[in-house]
C-alpha cells in the first residue's frame, strides 16, 4: 500500500513513474490495482486487462484503455487530443475521423505507437493520468509495445503506470515482458503471501467467523499458504480443497463447524464424505 500512495501522491505532483506488480496467482495483484484505483481520486484513470484468448486482437489493450474515453467525450475535447502526431490514434478508433486498422492499410505501425502515446499525453495535459493494465501476460503484441515507449517515457509526462502480471508465466511476448521489467524506471513490487497472523486476521473478517479459534485460522494458513485466492474459496465454501489436503480441510472444518453441523459446514467437508462414500460403495 506505501508503494501505491507514494506512487499515487507523485502523480499528482505531477511525476511519471511506473510500477509493474508481479506474483503467483491469487496473490491479490487484481485486488491491488483496484485498491489503486479507488485510492486514485482526482486523477483520470483508464484501465484495461490482457485477455488469455486476445492476446493476437492487435491494439486490444490499448483500445480498452482509450475508447471509453473518446466515445464519451465532447467534439471541443476531441480536437484538443486527437490533432498532429495523435490524429492518427483517433482514424484507427474510428473517432473524430475514417476507421482503420494496423495491418493491410499501410498504417506505419511506429507511427501508431507514438500517436496513442501522443494521445495519452494530451489527456494527462487535461488530468494527471494513471494507467491499469492488468494480466499483462496476455497483452497483445502492439499494445505491449507501445507501452514500452510509454514507459521509457513517462518520467518526462507525468503519465504513471501500474502494471500486474504472473510471475513466472511466460506470457505470449515473454522477452517483451521481461524487457519491460528491467527498464531502470520500472519499479518491482511483490506481493507476499499472508502470514499466519495476517491469515488470522483475515478470517476473522469473514461474516460469521468474527470469533473464529486460532486453531481455525491457523489451519487455513496451512492449506492456503497464505495465498489469498486459496482462503476465498475457503471462504466461498465452493471449490473444496485439492484432493490430498480435503482431511486437512475437514479438521479446519471441525475446527470451527457450529455444532449440529459438525463436519458438513464446507465444500471440504462434502468432498470428504463423498469420497468416503464412495469409496465404500465399491
Ligand atoms: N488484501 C486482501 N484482502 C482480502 N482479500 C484479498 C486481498 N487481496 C486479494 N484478495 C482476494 O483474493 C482473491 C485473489 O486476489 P486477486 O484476484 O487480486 O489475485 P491475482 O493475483 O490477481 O490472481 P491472478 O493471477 O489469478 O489474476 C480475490 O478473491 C480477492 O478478493
Ligand atoms: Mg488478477
Amino acid at each position: 500500500m506505501a508503494a501505491l500512495d507514494a506512487l499515487l501522491a507523485g502523480v499528482r505532483a505531477g511525476q511519471g513513474r511506473t510500477l509493474m506488480i508481479e506474483g503467483p496467482a491469487g496473490i491479490g495483484k487484481t485486488a491491488l490495482l483496484d485498491e489503486a484505483g479507488r485510492r486514485a481520486g482526482g486523477l483520470m484513470v483508464l484501465r484495461a486487462t490482457g485477455g488469455e484468448f486476445e492476446h493476437d486482437l492487435a491494439l486490444g489493450v490499448v483500445r480498452q484503455l482509450f475508447e471509453p474515453m473518446l466515445w464519451r467525450a465532447t467534439e471541443a475535447q476531441l480536437a484538443r487530443w486527437l490533432h498532429g502526431p495523435s490524429e492518427i490514434a483517433g482514424r484507427l478508433l474510428g473517432v473524430g475521423g475514417s476507421d482503420a486498422s494496423v495491418h493491410g492499410l499501410g498504417i506505419d505501425e511506429a507511427a501508431v505507437r507514438s500517436g496513442f502515446y501522443w494521445l495519452a499525453v494530451a489527456l494527462a495535459e487535461d488530468s494527471p493520468l494513471l494507467l491499469l493494465i492488468d494480466d499483462l501476460h496476455w497483452v497483445d503484441l502492439e499494445s505491449l509495445r507501445w507501452l514500452l515507449l510509454m514507459v521509457r517515457k513517462v518520467r518526462d509526462t507525468g503519465i504513471s503506470v501500474i502494471v500486474a502480471t504472473r510471475a513466472g508465466e511466460p506470457g505470449v511476448h515473454g522477452s517483451l515482458l521481461a524487457g519491460l521489467a528491467r527498464l531502470p524506471d520500472v519499479e518491482l513490487l511483490s506481493p507476499l503471501p499472508l502470514s499466519a497472523a495476517g491469515t488470522d486476521r483475515f478470517v476473522r473478517t469473514w461474516p460469521g467467523f468474527e470469533a473464529a479459534r486460532t486453531e481455525f485460522a491457523d489451519a487455513c494458513h496451512e492449506l492456503s499458504g497464505g495465498t489469498r485466492s486459496c482462503l476465498q474459496s475457503c471462504w466461498e465454501r465452493q471449490r473444496g480443497w485439492a484432493w490430498g489436503q480435503v482431511a486437512r480441510a475437514r479438521r479446519a472444518c471441525e475446527l470451527w463447524c457450529p455444532k449440529g453441523s459438525r463436519g458438513r459446514c464446507c465444500s471440504g467437508c462434502d468432498g470428504w464424505d463423498r469420497r468416503r462414500s464412495g469409496s465404500r460403495g465399491r
